[in-house]
């Protein structure tokens, strides 16, 4: 969607296809399928200068196209390895379609090899003899500033095999000022599930430093600072908290792991990531256990479901896992999320919703912050511990002051965080 919007706004004429009716025909009544800042804008200001459109028909699209993308899911099977039938059925399907040259582009987030999979499948499936290329683009984009993140990259992937192909990816991002880097379709793909598992690597690194910053009184946010002056490490990615969710990193590290599986490599480094990450959810719940001695029967408000600000999305968010240990453990559970509420209706069982972050305490013996919104730095923390029962909080992405907490009387808990009191520390 964003990648459609963002073409659109480059002068592009972009038509939409997915085999979700229900979608399409909410997308033609301008009703956007998720939230994404900026999008809806970009969306509606590219609908009335009649660039972007919608079909539920590939062969519409195909037939009107030059370049086709492959952008659909490619979810995580029960073995960890990528579900690729979706990219299988289109790329059948866009091969029935092609009556002249076209080229396919796999945006979807791919294992290695899935570029020489659909070379395969177009092939055996075509129906008049046409010539056509195949090619990767990765996409590096990040919920909650995707659109930005398209206008604006730090680098264009190619993967590219004929030199048809590379010269209509590199028009076609003619516009941007960024590098672009031009390879084959195997390297293409790989850069991709290599960056999204080294960022996931950065994280776990810097959650295993807090583990032990907490050991002995140090602090993690001084720490990932002094570590992030060094350029060759840099500052991003070095945010300790609940780990890593979402849709991408989780299941794209699993994916990786099972890839190099079959080739005969064992990722063990991509193991310990994984592990490092679970481990760091269970360690929020047992802040809390630490700090109100029993669970059952108290009341958690927990501020964040997202798995990360500025979306709505709950795929892997360790507010779930949060909140089903702490529920499993027999504790009342209410919570709060600026955006993801709709959402979180329909995935939790026995939460009580609240209208904003000081009902969302209401009577609760613990605060527990599972995502970092913006609008949680303002809180007042005198309004909060009015409205709590114990003047607890467990901070999971240390957004908080400890200092001001404190302060204010709350016993603070933050990830790695130093903890004057001795009662932080697990
Ligand atoms: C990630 C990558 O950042 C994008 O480059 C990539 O295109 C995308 O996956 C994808 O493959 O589609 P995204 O999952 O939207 O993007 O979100 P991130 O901002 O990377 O955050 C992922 C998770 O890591 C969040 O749960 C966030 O809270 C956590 N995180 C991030 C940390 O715990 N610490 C950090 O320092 C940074």
């Amino acid at each position: 969607m964003v990648t459609a919007a963002c073409f659109a706004e480059l002068g592009n004429q972009v038509i939409c296809v997915d085999s979700d009716g229900e979608r399409i025909a909410g997308l033609r009544r301008k009703k956007m399928p998720f939230y994404e800042p900026g999008l809806e804008r970009m969306v509606l200001r590219n609908l009335s200068k009649r660039r972007l459109s919608f079909s539920t028909q590939i062969s519409e699209g195909v037939k009107k196209s030059q370049i086709i993308f492959i952008a659909v899911g490619t979810p995580p099977l029960p073995s960890g390895d990528a579900d690729l039938t979706s990219v299988e059925q289109v790329a059948r399907e866009v091969a029935r379609a092609m009556t002249s040259y076209r080229l396919i582009v796999e945006k979807s987030t791919v294992p290695v090899e899935t570029g020489r999979w659909i070379q395969r499948t177009l092939e055996t499936s075509i129906r008049k003899k046409v010539p056509f290329d195949v090619a990767s683009n990765p996409e590096f984009l990040r919920e909650g500033s995707a659109v930005m993140d398209f206008l604006h990259p730090d680098r264009i992937v190619i993967g590219a095999e004929s030199k048809k192909a590379e010269q209509l990816l590199c028009r076609l991002y003619k516009s941007f000022k960024a590098p672009i880097l031009v390879t084959d379709i195997a390297s293409a793909e790989l850069i991709k599930h290599a960056s999204n598992a080294f960022l996931a690597t950065k994280i776990s690194f810097i959650n295993a430093i807090a583990c032990v910053a907490e050991q002995v009184g140090a602090d993690v946010e001084k720490i990932a600072q002094g570590m992030g002056m060094d350029p060759r490490i840099g500052p991003a990615f070095l945010k300790a908290g609940a780990g890593f969710g979402g849709f991408c990193f989780p299941k794209d590290v699993e994916a990786f792991i099972r890839i190099a599986e079959k080739i005969g490599y064992d990722f063990d480094i991509l193991k310990a990531v994984k592990r490092v990450n679970e481990s760091q959810r269970l360690r929020i719940v047992k802040k809390v256990e630490k700090q109100l001695w029993n669970v059952k029967d108290k009341v958690v408000g927990v501020l964040g479901l997202a798995f990360k600000p500025d979306t709505d999305d709950l795929r892997f968010a360790p507010a779930l896992d949060v909140i089903g240990a702490l529920q499993a453990g027999g504790a009342r559970v209410r919570a709060y999320d600026p955006v993801a509420m709709p959402e979180a209706k329909r995935v939790l069982k026995d939460v009580v919703f609240s209208k904003d972050a000081y009902q969302a305490v209401s009577g609760a013996d613990c605060l527990v912050l599972m995502t970092e919104w913006d609008e949680f730095k303002k809180l007042d923390f005198g309004r909060l511990k009015r409205a709590m029962r114990q003047p607890v909080i467990v901070d999971g992405r240390n957004l908080l002051d400890p200092e001001k907490a404190r302060k204010a009387g709350f016993r603070y808990v933050g990830v790695g965080r130093h903890t004057l009191d001795g009662w932080g520390a697990s």
